[in-house]
């Protein structure tokens, strides 16, 4: 099983990526975790690009998320919201809409700052994005304060309450994945 992991933030030393990665650290066997390294190379989105086919990146995306089971999303909090190139992203996949490669899908998101609060509002507004286009997404948020000081040294999350929460998010993101929802008639 697949689970696509799309890392809100670009930078290259980013606690949301860490998080993935703690993330990817406690899955069972038969399961991984691979962050989808384009999201930086995703134009932005314009109807006059979204053709078919349409522009590289944008395609590309559609395709790795056709190919995941399930989806992960670590994203940061830019202004009380989603990072732009994420929201971007999720347009690029929204279409073509009828059956848009996250219709359905098993969809979580979780998010850490260096804010005391985690990244809740972006995590709400990407969750409210997703329902949008109609993906399947797990209610339960995992918001990690203080990301700075939130990992160890050998990546895992330092507080106990966030690892079995993080643990308790990928379990139900796999059960839904593992019970795919039958086609609408
Ligand atoms: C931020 N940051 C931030 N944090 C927060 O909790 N609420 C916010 O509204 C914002 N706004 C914001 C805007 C911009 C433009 C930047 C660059 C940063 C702080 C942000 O959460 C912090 O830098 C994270 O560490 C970014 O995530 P990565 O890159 O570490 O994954």
């Amino acid at each position: 099983m697949l689970v696509l992991g799309l890392c809100g933030s670009l930078r290259r030393g980013s606690y949301n990526r860490k998080l993935l990665a703690a993330a990817a650290g406690g899955l069972p066997a038969g399961v991984e975790l691979e962050e989808w390294p384009g999201l930086a190379d995703v134009p932005p989105y314009s109807e006059d690009v979204d053709v078919v086919p349409g522009a590289d990146g944008g395609e590309e995306l559609r395709g790795a998320l056709t190919l995941a089971d399930a989806v992960l999303i670590a994203t940061p909090e830019y202004n009380h919201s989603i990072p732009g190139q994420l929201k971007n992203a999720l347009d690029w996949a929204s279409r073509p809409f009828p059956h848009n490669a996250l219709r359905a899908k098993p969809v979580a998101v979780i998010g850490a700052s260096t804010s005391l609060f985690g990244a809740v509002w972006a995590q709400a507004e990407a969750r409210k994005v997703l329902s949008a286009i109609g993906a399947r997404i797990i209610d339960e948020e995992l918001a990690v304060p203080s990301a700075h000081e939130a990992f160890a040294a050998d990546g895992s999350l330092r507080d106990p309450e966030l690892r079995a929460a993080l643990a308790g998010i990928i379990e139900q993101l796999l059960e839904a994945a593992r019970a795919p929802l039958a086609p609408a008639a």
